[in-house]
């Protein structure tokens, strides 16, 4: 078992395989000059080296991230190595959807449980202020095409921006009535220039989004859809699917904290608040065993900082200063 100093069990890996998105969504818009060179972004045997040497020290769950994740071309072989380290592990993927129609029922083949698509909006014009592409009748394409391939639960990320979304919360609400989809409501979180440029009165407070997706009636713990995340989860009276919230920014669920990400570049961070990430490619392709991996994993989980301050630190710094394309959310 893999515990932090204020002992907290980390039980949930982050593993984002690419820093690259096909998106440039209007809160997040990665920095393209940022980006990895070639030899630094770790192969796939790289990736999943990290993610054995976690599951071997006692983590549960792996959410494959970016980036936008399925722009590497090797997905499908990361996907079918990760089930491979142990067939009872929760395997997820975050997508922006673009690309998963076609690859939907492969990734389930694979091996991957379930799947987590962000979508900010259900109109044309509005998603393409929002993800900087024309891209909604390819992401309804992919989210049809994971609930047919069987992918369980479904859910769709949509991060709340006032006067961009808002006003579209019952839309997305309403979805949950007949299709199993599992809708998370995101507050803006203060990561990165193009999140702080919108500034911090376009985020909508957790009663505000509760009160439009309404009316709403608590999930019991038993129904709740798989996942490791700190969302409160309601439904509909009547819905197939749910409605969770995500007060990323006001609810301080850090004493909760059960996850750690990994960048496409190999560096564990153990915290979105902490000052830098713990660079493990370097050991790896210094020939480092198994072993040495684990132990410098532990030695970093050792660190991991009491939580974030976004309210009064600059956000800017979050995430040992990668956006949130670099650390995949
Ligand atoms: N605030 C909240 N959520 C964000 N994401 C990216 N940037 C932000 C932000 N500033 C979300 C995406 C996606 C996940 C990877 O992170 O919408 O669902
Ligand atoms: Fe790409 Fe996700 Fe960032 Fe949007 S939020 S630009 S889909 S990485």
């Amino acid at each position: 078992m893999l515990t932090d100093g204020y002992g907290r069990a980390v039980r949930y890996l982050r593993l984002s395989v690419t820093d690259a998105c096909n998106f440039a969504c209007a809160y997040c818009s990665p920095d393209r000059s940022a980006r990895c060179a070639p030899g630094q972004e770790c192969t796939a045997g790289e990736l999943v080296q990290i993610a054995g040497a976690l599951v071997r020290l006692g983590i549960s769950g792996v959410r494959v991230t970016g980036g936008e994740p399925l722009l590497r071309p090797d997905i499908l072989d990361i996907v079918s190595a990760l089930r491979a380290l142990d067939p009872r592990l929760d395997l997820s993927l975050t997508t922006n959807g673009f690309r998963l129609a076609r690859l939907a029922q492969r990734l389930k083949e694979a091996g991957l449980g379930r799947v987590n698509i962000s979508l900010d909006s259900l109109d044309p014009s509005a998603f393409k202020r929002l993800a900087g592409v024309e891209g909604l009748e390819s992401v309804r394409e992919g989210v049809a095409a994971a609930l047919a391939a069987g992918l369980d639960p479904v859910k769709l990320n949509m991060v709340v921006v006032q006067g961009l979304n808002d006003a579209e919360i019952p839309a997305f609400a309403s979805l949950t009535e007949d299709f199993p989809l599992h809708v998370r409501f995101i507050e803006l979180m203060p990561m990165g220039s193009a999140a702080q440029a919108l500034g911090p009165s376009r985020r909508v407070p957790l009663e505000a989004m509760m009160a439009l997706a309404g009316p709403l009636e608590a999930v019991p713990q038993g129904d709740k859809p798989n996942g490791f995340g700190p969302a409160a989860v309601y439904r509909r009276p009547g819905a197939v699917g749910t409605l969770g919230f995500i007060a990323a920014v006001s609810g301080r669920f850090c004493e909760t904290c059960n996850r750690v990400r990994v960048t496409s570049r190999g560096m564990l961070l153990s915290c979105l608040a902490a000052p830098e990430g713990h660079d493990l490619l370097p050991l790896l392709r210094a020939g480092a065993n198994g072993a040495a991996l684990e132990e410098a994993i532990r030695q970093a989980v050792a660190q991991k900082p009491s939580g974030h301050a976004f309210g009064g630190c600059s956000g800017a710094r979050v995430g040992a200063g990668l956006g949130m394309c670099g650390i995949g959310g």
